[in-house]
């Protein structure tokens, strides 16, 4: 018994062809066909910010603060920046989360389960784009570029690339723009990009359902963690003012105060302030409000607003 594509699967795309068909799992045979043809983009752009000049999260997931602080491989991260020791998630499950981060509300979402925003619904993107700086989410294992469902590993069938974490897909003011969805790429595309030097100044980086500790733990979270910043460190391609936030979209315990372990790292981080933390109160809206406050965006009107920025 293969995971390959499944008949079935194929034929309820081409029937149904939208998002909520593709939500289940998509076919080897449909996702070659729209990977021929997928528009993939790699704007970039120079604006200056007040601190830092580009902006980069990295969520990992599941882990309490506890757990991800013991763990060696964050730790040697944590020796790199600023721990942040008061940043709490907004939620659980997954997805509200990080629906939450571009958007500055959960927008209705309480579960993981399959679900669109409406289209009058703004996001950070609709800020950035409205003073020209560049944005790209990169998600490890999609498939190809604006793909809008879950996606398995082909060999094994283990879950791999996943639409919960993915904060911008189930915006439709994101989905419903051709050249929006060209900018939700692979991790193919993020090397790519950052060989090319065209990496954005705003990005959002999940990694994959291994590499993210959700079906595996806070080590081979960690390890992968490591591995994947420690070069991009003394990268000038990835750092030219470069500010960088590695966090977790919530604990593990349901009962904790969901404080998650989160780090601020990146030569926009001066060097007295490495290896230090900070108890000031943050969570996953300041994320926006930082954005927001780096490049005079003005703000989206929902928890954004009262969010403590970290710079
Ligand atoms: C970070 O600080 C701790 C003490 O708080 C120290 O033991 C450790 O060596 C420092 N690490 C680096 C890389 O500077
Ligand atoms: C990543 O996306 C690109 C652009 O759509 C696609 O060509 C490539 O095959 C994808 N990589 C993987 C590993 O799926
Ligand atoms: C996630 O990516 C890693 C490589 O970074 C790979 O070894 C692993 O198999 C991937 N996970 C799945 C479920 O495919
Ligand atoms: C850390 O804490 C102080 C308050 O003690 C605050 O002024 C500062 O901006 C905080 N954030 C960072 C990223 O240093």
């Amino acid at each position: 018994m293969h995971f390959y594509s499944s008949a079935v699967v194929v034929i309820a795309l081409a029937s149904m062809g939208n998002a909520q068909s593709q939500y289940t799992s998509t076919g080897t045979a449909a996702v070659a066909q729209a990977r021929a043809t997928a528009l993939t983009l790699s704007p970039t752009s120079s604006v200056k910010g007040k601190t830092f000049d580009r902006f980069v999260t990295i969520w990992l997931e599941n882990t309490d603060y506890d757990m991800a602080a013991a763990d060696p491989n964050m730790q040697w991260i944590a020796s790199q920046g600023i721990t942040l020791t008061n940043y709490e998630a907004i939620t659980h499950p997954s997805q509200p989360n990080y629906i939450a981060a571009v958007g500055g509300s959960t927008h209705g979402f309480t579960s993981d389960n399959f679900g669109t925003i409406d289209s009058s619904v703004q996001t950070i993107v609709d800020l950035l784009e409205a003073k020209g700086i560049s944005w790209g989410e990169y998600q490890e294992d999609m498939p190809y570029s604006g793909f809008e469902g879950n996606y398995v590993n082909q060999q094994t069938g283990a879950n791999d690339y996943v639409r919960k974490h993915n904060p911008l897909i189930s915006y439709d003011s994101v989905t419903s723009d051709v050249d929006r969805l060209a900018k939700i790429k692979n991790f193919t595309m993020f090397y790519s990009d950052l060989e090319a030097n065209k990496l954005p100044q705003w990005m959002f980086i999940t990694p994959n359902m291994t590499n993210d500790g959700h079906d595996t733990s806070i080590t081979t979270a960690g390890s992968w963690a490591r591995s994947f910043i420690e070069p991009l460190l003394t990268n000038p391609n990835f750092m030219s003012n470069t500010l960088v936030l590695l966090t977790f979209d919530e604990t593990e315990s349901y009962v904790s105060d969901n404080d998650v372990f989160s780090v601020l790292l990146g030569d926009a981080v001066p060097a007295s302030a490495q290896n230090t933390s900070n108890g000031t109160a943050y969570n996953h809206y300041s994320i926006l409000a930082t954005v927001e406050n780096n490049w005079d965006l003005g703000n989206l009107g929902e928890n954004d607003v009262g969010a403590t920025p970290f710079y």
